[in-house]
């Protein structure tokens, strides 16, 4: 028998069909995994037809991929692409940053959607400031006043139920808002108020939700944008300015603001902005831009899962409760936050495109390939965690002597913010507002769900659909 590695060709996985790829298989109705599919549903489907590596042939001009589904795999591909990974953005985005808004844009992108030394030029600049120890103390006191603002709302809405059961997600989005923009900015845009104008806030919050959505319909469903300019491609267009123009009027206002009260005051009480602007403006207007957008409905989707959890374990809440009282206040709490971040990652996979040959279990993976690890599927495997649906903090907790270790599972397996140097720069803002807010709840409400299941829909992110069956009372 031969050692030479086998090529790409022969991966088992979805057949194609010319011109269409494996489409047929995605697509409603027509798929073979029917109408409803999510990601789990997907990556299921093809571990038990294909096995551990299976091949997706590219679709409309996408580049193919591959998904691995043991941990080993993955892991040994993200390494090897560690000195500049590569993940790339939505075509429709690129194309309108690279070649439409080529004048806006000049070359330099944020970070979602630069690549190469551009991308490492940009990180480059940005990390010291994301990444400063000091970050979380600066602005705790500024989140737990925004925290206490979005509980007395809730409070005030709760009684409007019908109003919540469709809208609780805007509701903890306009928090999250507020919560990036005042670390971006350095300025209280005022969602969570009846008394201001909020209109723009409003705007972005739609544009963010509906970049997805039309990104969904382009790229993951059969298109032709890339022939002619399709109505949904010019919707895609229209709603890309708009996002652009107004945070650029917010990002105006926060630099006229700084030049007003002039330069001279200490470094920690700077916004990102105002530090970032000292480096390189370009750098600072892109990336405020970026917070205002990447930095809203993931926070949003993380608390409202972290609350159905609590929610539907009232014992796991009423623990909570008092551990935050404790010595070390802190440490549940991020326990249940990982495990609810298991159960319910924003992004259900990660992914790298290659820039170079590797060979995974004797297959040829060329370069241009995109990596898919199937994260949220493995993360719901009992083979990786015992008793995977349930949730249960104490796994984050418990010694290696305990079957609920979560040191067994590989830790590839479990990666809400990605991984490595082009994980989420967002991170440590993302969990120290999640911990204000939930802190801050806790102390003053009791928080029930009365309801069937929430149910999650794949839609280039995980989504939650309505409506909400929460119920919020004085303790
Ligand atoms: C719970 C909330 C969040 C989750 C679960 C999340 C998740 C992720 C994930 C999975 C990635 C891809 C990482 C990779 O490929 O390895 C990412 C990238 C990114 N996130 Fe977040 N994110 C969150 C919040 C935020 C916030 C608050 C911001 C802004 C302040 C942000 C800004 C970004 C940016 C700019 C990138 C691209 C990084 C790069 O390519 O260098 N995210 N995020």
């Amino acid at each position: 028998m031969s050692n030479e590695p086998k090529p790409f060709e022969s991966i088992p996985g979805l057949s194609s069909l010319p011109f269409l790829g494996p489409i047929h298989h995605f697509m409603p109705i027509i798929g073979s995994i029917g109408p409803k599919a999510n990601f789990v549903d997907l990556a299921q489907h093809l571990h038990k037809h294909f096995g551990n590596v299976v091949k997706l042939d590219g679709i409309f001009a996408r580049a193919n991929m591959v998904l691995l589904f043991n941990p080993e795999d993955f892991d040994q591909v993200y390494k090897a692409e560690e000195t500049t990974p590569l993940r790339p953005s939505f075509d429709t985005i690129t194309y309108y940053q690279e070649e439409l808004r080529k004048d806006v844009y000049n070359g330099l992108f944020g970070l979602t959607a630069a690549q190469g030394e551009k991308w490492r030029d940009f990180r480059t600049k940005v990390n010291p400031i994301f990444l400063k120890p000091k970050l979380v103390k600066l602005y705790a006191p500024a989140l737990d006043d925004i925290s206490k603002e979005m509980i007395e709302r809730l409070m005030k809405l709760k009684d409007k139920e019908e109003y919540l059961r469709c809208n609780f997600d805007k509701e903890v989005t306009k928090w999250s808002l507020e919560s990036v923009a005042y670390i971006g900015l350095g300025k209280k845009l005022g969602c969570l108020r009846d008394d201001v104008d909020n209109q723009k806030a409003e705007v972005l919050i739609k544009c963010a939700r509906d970049i997805i959505d039309l990104a969904y319909k382009l790229e993951f469903s059969p298109s032709v944008w890339r022939y002619f300019e399709t109505p949904t491609l010019k919707k895609m267009i229209r709603t890309l300015d708009l996002q652009w123009e107004t945070s650029a009027s917010y990002i105006k206002k926060a630099k006229q603001k700084i030049y007003e009260r002039g330069y001279d005051i200490p470094d920690e009480d700077k916004s990102i902005i105002e530090k970032l602007l000292a480096i390189d403006e370009k750098v600072a207007i892109l990336m405020a831009n970026e917070m205002l957008l990447a930095g809203i409905d993931t926070v949003s989707f993380t608390t409202v899962t972290l609350l159905y959890n609590l929610a539907s374990n009232p014992k796991v809440q009423e623990k909570l409760r008092i551990k935050m009282l404790s010595d070390k206040p802190n440490q549940y709490l991020r326990a249940c936050i990982k495990e609810s971040m298991r159960l319910y990652p924003i992004l259900p996979a990660n992914l790298r495109r290659t820039t170079k040959e590797h060979i995974v279990r004797g297959y040829v993976i060329p370069k241009g390939v995109d990596v898919i690890a199937p994260n949220e599927f493995l993360s719901k495997m009992e083979k990786h965690y015992p008793r995977p649906m349930e949730f249960i903090p104490e796994r984050w907790l418990v010694d290696k002597t305990d079957p609920l270790y979560y040191g067994n599972a590989h830790p590839m397996i479990t990666q809400p913010f990605g991984f490595g140097v082009r994980s989420c720069i967002g991170r440590r803002i993302a969990e120290m507002e999640i911990e204000t807010f939930i802190r801050r709840l806790l102390q003053e409400v009791r928080v029930s769900w009365s309801g069937p299941p929430m149910k999650v829909v794949l839609k280039v992110m995980n989504q939650l659909q309505k409506p909400y069956f929460f119920k919020f009372e004085h303790i």
